[in-house]
């Protein structure tokens, strides 16, 4: 019978049995996959596993120091911040096609997750001791449906940061291959892993960057960061996290509507709330939140974030809509 305790000690014994003095390489999204996975890891092997974290400047609000301060302290692990926010711009300015940003932002991140790595494999070599491995948080799902080659991968070209080049020179470590969401959330809280760590819902790779419909600024990123870190905060508040699946908000940077705010006209960015239930994202339903907790964060969303004077409501489920919008 499953017990985490027992899956954590099988784990480590593994680990420890594949990789022997060798060092391993970890990106770290913030996500639980990759958090569980590295921890387990560093459990095994201590600080023979180097963590890489790419802020690519399209994370929500507190997202880095999540990573970089309450996973740090609660596993000690090694950890290496590319900070590639000025390349990612660079390379998204001007782009509004949604797949040609996605398509962008997966070889940036693959750059500049490269640049670190061989930084740290000339750095390990020079100590005698070469970066062999690489900790992928592949999950059970995952490896049963890179199998059938379904679903959403041929709708929209997924990132994320298990997806690295196969020719990087690596064995992979995958200790949670046999695992379930669940399980892998009940063993990242038997590690001791933070709450926002192992309880965050599902964010894409791609994070904002997909999140702004229209082109991607610094100005619109911090925009909609507000008003994200508002929904998030009011739905937390409210007890609803585990109703909904996620619940992305989006930004419809290319429409402007018009509005009054005290005397004076506004015209404004609408916000768009996207609340999903769904029990694998291969189809969803809008959720039905109480209209009170909508009222509150339409409020505040109105309120508080300037340039946006409209919050509306996406009621399509999946399919026909995906749960993106890009
Ligand atoms: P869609 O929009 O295809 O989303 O209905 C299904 C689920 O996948 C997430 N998603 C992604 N996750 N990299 C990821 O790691 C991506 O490129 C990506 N695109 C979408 C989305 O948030 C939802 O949970």
């Amino acid at each position: 019978d499953w017990n985490s305790g027992n899956v954590i000690a099988e784990q480590v014994a593994k680990i420890q049995a594949q990789v022997g003095n060798s060092r391993v390489l970890c990106a770290l999204s913030g996500g639980v996959d990759s958090s569980v996975a590295a921890a387990i890891v560093h459990k095994a092997v201590g600080d023979q596993l180097v963590c890489v974290f790419v802020d690519h400047g399209l994370l929500r609000a507190g997202e880095r120091e999540q990573v970089e301060i309450d996973y740090v302290a609660s596993t000690g692990v090694r950890l290496v911040t590319v900070d590639a926010r000025e390349q990612f711009m660079t390379a998204l300015a001007g782009v509004t096609d949604p797949e040609t940003k996605r398509k962008i932002i997966g070889r940036e991140f693959i750059r500049s997750f490269e640049q670190a790595e061989r930084d740290l494999v000339a750095e390990a070599a020079a100590d005698g001791e070469p970066i062999r491995f690489l900790v992928q948080g592949t999950l059970y799902p995952d490896v049963v449906e890179s199998g059938g080659g379904s679903g959403t991968a041929n709708i929209k070209s997924h990132h994320n940061v298990g997806g690295l080049p196969e020719d990087l020179q690596f064995e992979l470590v995958e200790p949670l291959r046999t695992l379930f969401k669940d399980e892998v959330r009940a063993i990242g809280r038997e590690l001791g892993l933070p709450e926002v760590i192992v309880g965050r819902q599902p964010f894409p790779g791609p994070g904002l960057g997909i999140r702004i419909v229209g082109e991607v600024t610094e100005e619109r990123l911090e925009l909609l960061r507000k008003a994200d870190s508002i929904a998030r905060a009011e739905l937390t508040a409210a007890g609803l996290d585990n109703e909904i699946w996620q619940c992305p908000v989006v930004l419809l940077a290319d429409v402007r509507s018009v509005g009054v705010q005290g005397d004076g006209r506004t015209y404004g960015h609408p916000i768009v709330l996207r609340p999903v239930s769904s029990e694998d994202a291969m189809t969803a339903d809008w959720t039905r939140l109480p209209y009170d907790v909508l009222a509150k964060i339409s409020n505040r969303i109105t309120n508080e974030v300037d340039g946006v004077n409209r919050v509306v409501l996406d009621v399509t489920s999946k399919p026909p809509g995906t749960i993106e919008w890009e």
